[in-house]
Protein backbone atom coordinates (compact mmCIF):
# COMPACT_ATOMS: atom_id res chain seq x y z
CA UNK A 1 0.00 0.00 0.00
CA UNK A 2 1.28 3.57 -1.19
CA UNK A 3 0.03 6.48 0.34
CA UNK A 4 0.09 9.97 -1.30
CA UNK A 5 -1.04 12.99 0.37
CA UNK A 6 -1.64 15.83 -2.00
CA UNK A 7 -0.98 19.14 -0.36
CA UNK A 8 -3.10 21.97 -2.88
CA UNK A 9 -5.00 24.86 -2.92
CA UNK A 10 -6.71 23.33 -6.11
CA UNK A 11 -7.94 19.74 -4.55
CA UNK A 12 -11.03 19.90 -7.08
CA UNK A 13 -8.09 19.65 -10.38
CA UNK A 14 -6.77 16.70 -9.55
CA UNK A 15 -9.12 14.99 -7.41
CA UNK A 16 -11.61 13.53 -10.66
CA UNK A 17 -8.26 12.31 -11.67
CA UNK A 18 -7.83 10.06 -8.80
CA UNK A 19 -11.20 8.91 -8.87
CA UNK A 20 -10.80 7.95 -12.48
CA UNK A 21 -10.29 4.20 -13.88
CA UNK A 22 -6.86 2.69 -12.91
CA UNK A 23 -6.23 5.04 -9.93
CA UNK A 24 -9.54 4.13 -7.98
CA UNK A 25 -9.34 0.52 -9.00
CA UNK A 26 -5.73 0.88 -7.23
CA UNK A 27 -7.84 2.38 -4.41
CA UNK A 28 -10.59 -0.06 -4.22
CA UNK A 29 -8.09 -2.68 -4.27
CA UNK A 30 -5.99 -1.60 -1.02
CA UNK A 31 -3.33 -0.70 -3.53
CA UNK A 32 -2.76 2.93 -3.09
CA UNK A 33 -4.24 5.46 -0.93
CA UNK A 34 -4.81 9.43 -1.91
CA UNK A 35 -5.14 12.23 0.40
CA UNK A 36 -5.52 16.18 0.37
CA UNK A 37 -4.52 18.75 2.66
CA UNK A 38 -5.82 22.58 1.73
CA UNK A 39 -2.82 24.61 2.03
CA UNK A 40 -5.25 27.79 2.82
CA UNK A 41 -6.42 26.24 6.03
CA UNK A 42 -2.76 27.30 7.05
CA UNK A 43 -2.85 30.33 5.17
CA UNK A 44 -2.08 33.72 7.32
CA UNK A 45 -4.46 36.21 8.34
CA UNK A 46 -7.93 36.79 8.04
CA UNK A 47 -7.43 36.42 3.97
CA UNK A 48 -5.38 33.07 4.97
CA UNK A 49 -2.59 34.34 2.53
CA UNK A 50 -0.23 31.55 1.55
CA UNK A 51 2.15 33.91 -0.33
CA UNK A 52 4.19 37.14 -0.66
CA UNK A 53 6.49 39.32 -2.59
CA UNK A 54 10.30 38.67 -2.97
CA UNK A 55 13.27 39.73 -0.83
CA UNK A 56 15.59 42.28 -3.41
CA UNK A 57 12.37 42.99 -5.39
CA UNK A 58 10.88 41.32 -8.89
CA UNK A 59 7.87 40.21 -10.41
CA UNK A 60 5.30 37.55 -8.61
CA UNK A 61 4.78 36.52 -5.70
CA UNK A 62 6.80 33.44 -3.39
CA UNK A 63 4.97 30.50 -1.34
CA UNK A 64 5.54 31.38 2.33
CA UNK A 65 7.10 29.21 4.80
CA UNK A 66 4.56 28.92 7.22
CA UNK A 67 1.83 27.60 5.74
CA UNK A 68 3.78 24.85 3.77
CA UNK A 69 5.37 23.98 7.17
CA UNK A 70 2.58 24.11 9.14
CA UNK A 71 0.68 21.81 6.47
CA UNK A 72 3.73 19.60 5.87
CA UNK A 73 4.15 19.39 9.34
CA UNK A 74 0.71 18.46 10.13
CA UNK A 75 1.09 14.95 7.98
CA UNK A 76 3.95 14.41 9.32
CA UNK A 77 2.49 14.64 12.92
CA UNK A 78 0.29 11.17 12.40
CA UNK A 79 2.86 9.80 9.70
CA UNK A 80 6.70 11.01 10.65
CA UNK A 81 7.82 8.37 8.09
CA UNK A 82 6.22 10.31 5.30
CA UNK A 83 8.73 12.03 2.27
CA UNK A 84 8.34 15.18 0.70
CA UNK A 85 7.77 15.88 -2.79
CA UNK A 86 8.99 19.01 -4.03
CA UNK A 87 7.64 19.17 -8.17
CA UNK A 88 9.75 21.84 -10.05
CA UNK A 89 11.38 22.77 -13.35
CA UNK A 90 14.33 23.02 -11.19
CA UNK A 91 14.06 19.05 -9.71
CA UNK A 92 15.69 15.69 -11.41
CA UNK A 93 14.15 14.76 -14.46
CA UNK A 94 11.24 12.42 -13.86
CA UNK A 95 12.40 8.96 -15.48
CA UNK A 96 10.28 5.45 -15.31
CA UNK A 97 13.03 4.32 -13.29
CA UNK A 98 12.80 6.53 -10.31
CA UNK A 99 8.56 5.57 -10.76
CA UNK A 100 9.82 1.96 -10.65
CA UNK A 101 11.90 2.60 -7.62
CA UNK A 102 8.92 4.38 -5.71
CA UNK A 103 6.45 1.65 -6.89
CA UNK A 104 9.11 -0.70 -4.86
CA UNK A 105 10.00 -2.72 -8.32
CA UNK A 106 13.50 -1.40 -8.68
CA UNK A 107 16.34 -2.07 -5.84
CA UNK A 108 18.76 1.13 -6.73
CA UNK A 109 17.85 4.56 -6.00
CA UNK A 110 17.99 5.77 -9.00
CA UNK A 111 17.89 9.43 -7.57
CA UNK A 112 21.40 11.04 -8.24
CA UNK A 113 20.74 13.39 -5.12
CA UNK A 114 20.24 17.65 -4.53
CA UNK A 115 23.60 18.98 -5.61
CA UNK A 116 23.58 17.70 -9.38
CA UNK A 117 27.02 19.47 -9.52
CA UNK A 118 26.05 23.18 -8.22
CA UNK A 119 27.91 24.46 -5.13
CA UNK A 120 26.65 23.44 -2.02
CA UNK A 121 26.88 27.22 -1.16
CA UNK A 122 24.60 27.62 -3.90
CA UNK A 123 22.45 25.22 -2.59
CA UNK A 124 21.78 25.99 1.12
CA UNK A 125 19.00 23.86 2.22
CA UNK A 126 18.86 21.27 0.29
CA UNK A 127 18.65 18.08 2.08
CA UNK A 128 20.21 14.47 1.30
CA UNK A 129 18.18 12.13 -0.95
CA UNK A 130 17.14 9.31 1.08
CA UNK A 131 17.90 5.90 -0.31
CA UNK A 132 14.73 3.81 0.50
CA UNK A 133 11.64 3.97 -0.57
CA UNK A 134 8.93 5.66 1.06
CA UNK A 135 5.51 4.23 1.63
CA UNK A 136 3.76 7.70 2.30
CA UNK A 137 4.89 10.81 0.09
CA UNK A 138 3.48 14.11 0.45
CA UNK A 139 3.69 15.73 -2.72
CA UNK A 140 3.80 20.22 -2.30
CA UNK A 141 1.98 21.68 -4.91
CA UNK A 142 3.44 25.27 -5.88
CA UNK A 143 1.76 27.61 -7.38
CA UNK A 144 2.26 31.80 -8.15
CA UNK A 145 6.12 32.20 -9.26
CA UNK A 146 7.77 29.98 -6.88
CA UNK A 147 8.32 29.30 -3.45
CA UNK A 148 10.88 30.61 -0.37
CA UNK A 149 14.03 28.86 -0.59
CA UNK A 150 14.26 27.62 2.97
CA UNK A 151 11.06 25.50 1.79
CA UNK A 152 13.74 23.20 0.52
CA UNK A 153 14.78 21.84 3.91
CA UNK A 154 11.80 19.80 4.20
CA UNK A 155 11.66 18.84 0.85
CA UNK A 156 13.30 15.17 0.40
CA UNK A 157 12.96 15.00 -3.36
CA UNK A 158 12.92 17.87 -6.07
CA UNK A 159 11.01 16.48 -9.39
CA UNK A 160 10.58 18.28 -12.81
CA UNK A 161 8.63 16.62 -15.16
CA UNK A 162 10.47 18.88 -18.36
CA UNK A 163 12.29 21.70 -19.52
CA UNK A 164 9.05 24.00 -19.26
CA UNK A 165 7.35 25.81 -17.02
CA UNK A 166 3.70 24.98 -15.97
CA UNK A 167 1.94 27.03 -13.47
CA UNK A 168 1.64 24.37 -10.82
CA UNK A 169 2.43 21.46 -8.94
CA UNK A 170 -0.81 19.72 -9.82
CA UNK A 171 -0.44 18.46 -13.30
CA UNK A 172 3.55 17.07 -11.99
CA UNK A 173 1.59 15.57 -9.07
CA UNK A 174 -0.96 13.61 -11.12
CA UNK A 175 2.00 12.06 -13.29
CA UNK A 176 3.50 11.18 -10.62
CA UNK A 177 1.04 9.57 -9.12
CA UNK A 178 0.04 7.65 -12.24
CA UNK A 179 3.11 6.97 -13.10
CA UNK A 180 3.97 5.09 -9.78
CA UNK A 181 0.79 3.71 -9.12
CA UNK A 182 0.47 1.52 -11.99
CA UNK A 183 3.57 -0.20 -11.60
CA UNK A 184 2.46 -1.26 -8.21
CA UNK A 185 2.26 -5.16 -8.43
CA UNK A 186 -1.38 -6.12 -8.69
CA UNK A 187 -2.87 -2.97 -10.49
CA UNK A 188 -2.28 -3.46 -14.01
CA UNK A 189 -4.31 -5.88 -15.96
CA UNK A 190 -1.94 -8.57 -16.88
CA UNK A 191 0.83 -10.18 -14.93
CA UNK A 192 2.81 -9.87 -18.17
CA UNK A 193 2.76 -6.06 -18.66
CA UNK A 194 3.87 -5.48 -15.52
CA UNK A 195 6.72 -7.91 -16.36
CA UNK A 196 7.46 -5.86 -19.78
CA UNK A 197 7.50 -2.80 -17.75
CA UNK A 198 9.83 -4.20 -14.59
CA UNK A 199 12.63 -5.09 -17.27
CA UNK A 200 12.41 -1.44 -19.17
CA UNK A 201 14.66 0.97 -18.64
CA UNK A 202 12.39 3.58 -19.64
CA UNK A 203 14.42 4.36 -23.01
CA UNK A 204 13.55 0.46 -23.89
CA UNK A 205 9.78 1.37 -25.77
CA UNK A 206 7.48 -1.49 -26.49
CA UNK A 207 6.71 -3.57 -29.53
CA UNK A 208 4.07 -2.66 -32.03
CA UNK A 209 1.11 -4.17 -31.43
CA UNK A 210 -1.89 -4.72 -32.96
CA UNK A 211 -6.07 -5.98 -32.80
CA UNK A 212 -9.00 -6.24 -34.81
CA UNK A 213 -9.72 -5.67 -37.56
CA UNK A 214 -6.73 -7.75 -39.80
CA UNK A 215 -7.28 -5.07 -42.67
CA UNK A 216 -7.65 -0.90 -41.48
CA UNK A 217 -7.95 0.48 -44.76
CA UNK A 218 -5.31 -1.18 -46.71
CA UNK A 219 -2.53 -1.02 -43.66
CA UNK A 220 -2.56 -4.81 -42.97
CA UNK A 221 -1.41 -6.73 -39.03
CA UNK A 222 1.89 -8.15 -39.93
CA UNK A 223 1.25 -11.95 -40.79
CA UNK A 224 4.07 -13.58 -38.47
CA UNK A 225 1.48 -12.27 -35.57
CA UNK A 226 -0.66 -14.78 -37.33
CA UNK A 227 1.40 -17.07 -37.58
CA UNK A 228 0.94 -19.38 -33.82
CA UNK A 229 4.70 -19.57 -34.19
CA UNK A 230 5.39 -17.65 -30.46
CA UNK A 231 9.31 -18.41 -30.87
CA UNK A 232 8.81 -16.29 -34.27
CA UNK A 233 6.74 -14.04 -32.72
CA UNK A 234 8.87 -12.86 -29.71
CA UNK A 235 11.93 -12.74 -31.97
CA UNK A 236 9.97 -10.07 -34.32
CA UNK A 237 8.73 -8.31 -31.23
CA UNK A 238 12.37 -8.05 -29.74
CA UNK A 239 13.39 -6.71 -32.90
CA UNK A 240 10.84 -4.26 -33.46
CA UNK A 241 11.18 -3.10 -29.45
CA UNK A 242 12.14 0.75 -30.42
CA UNK A 243 14.61 2.55 -28.73
CA UNK A 244 13.36 5.97 -27.81
N1 LIG B 1 6.31 23.32 -11.80
C1 LIG B 1 6.32 24.18 -12.83
N2 LIG B 1 6.89 23.64 -13.91
C2 LIG B 1 7.27 22.39 -13.56
C3 LIG B 1 7.92 21.32 -14.24
N3 LIG B 1 8.32 21.42 -15.50
N4 LIG B 1 8.12 20.19 -13.57
C4 LIG B 1 7.74 20.07 -12.28
N5 LIG B 1 7.14 21.03 -11.59
C5 LIG B 1 6.90 22.19 -12.22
Amino acid sequence: MIKFTVITLFREAIEPYLKTSMMWKAVDKGLAGFDFVDLREFGLGPHRSVDDTPYGGGDGMLLRCEPVFAAIESVKAKDPSAKVILPTPVGEVWNQSMAQWMAGVLPECPFLGPLRGARPSLRPFEKGISATPATHYIILCPHYEGYDERILSIVDYKISLGKYVLTGGELPALIIIDSVVRLIPGVLGGAQSAEIESFSDGDNLEYPQYTKPYDFRGMKVPDILLSGNHGEIAKWREEHSGKA
